[in-house]
């Protein structure tokens, strides 16, 4: 699928955000600048502004590892895997346990296998177009038809 513009990848981010449900994990891949960071901030604000909590800023975790937003009934765990090395480092980051009450969003999740059956993997491109993408989706469980 193209996406034309920033506010043609806000209406798609908007779309998956209401079809998410808790223990859903979002898997972003594509290079740096690609848009995965800028996917998941229309992504958690959406979806902080149809619950009526505060409206945040969403950065990227890219020297945290991981940035967690406080919803009513639900956590969103924002992941930048890209420092990544070994497994084992996200031991402490509760990545590999299965976490009901979250939802995961995960930059660079090509780095680890992620042990979740309700996974909707985004691949991101680059286009000739400066403010163009290409993306696909290739979804498992509930989100393996989503187009
Ligand atoms: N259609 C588009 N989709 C996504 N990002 C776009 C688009 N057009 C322009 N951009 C810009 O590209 C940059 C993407 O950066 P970012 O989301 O941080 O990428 P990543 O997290 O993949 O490294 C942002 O500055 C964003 O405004
Ligand atoms: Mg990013």
């Amino acid at each position: 699928m193209i996406i034309k513009s920033l506010e043609k990848l806000n209406i798609i981010s908007n779309k998956i955000a209401d079809q998410l449900t808790i223990s859903d994990c979002i898997c972003l891949i594509g290079e740096i600048g690609a848009g995965k960071t800028t996917f998941t901030r229309f992504l958690i604000n959406y979806l902080q502004k149809k619950e009526g909590t505060k409206i945040t800023d969403v950065l990227s975790p890219t020297f945290n590892l991981l940035y967690e937003y406080d919803l009513k009934n639900y956590k969103i765990m924002h992941y930048d895997l890209y420092r990544i090395r070994e497994e084992r480092e996200l031991l402490n980051l509760g990545l590999l346990q299965e976490n009901e009450k979250a939802i995961k969003i995960i930059e660079w999740s090509n780095m680890i296998q992620i042990p979740v059956s309700d996974k909707l993997e985004i691949h991101f491109e680059h286009t000739k177009n400066r403010n163009e993408r290409k993306i696909n989706f290739r979804g498992t469980g509930k989100w393996k038809n989503f187009k």
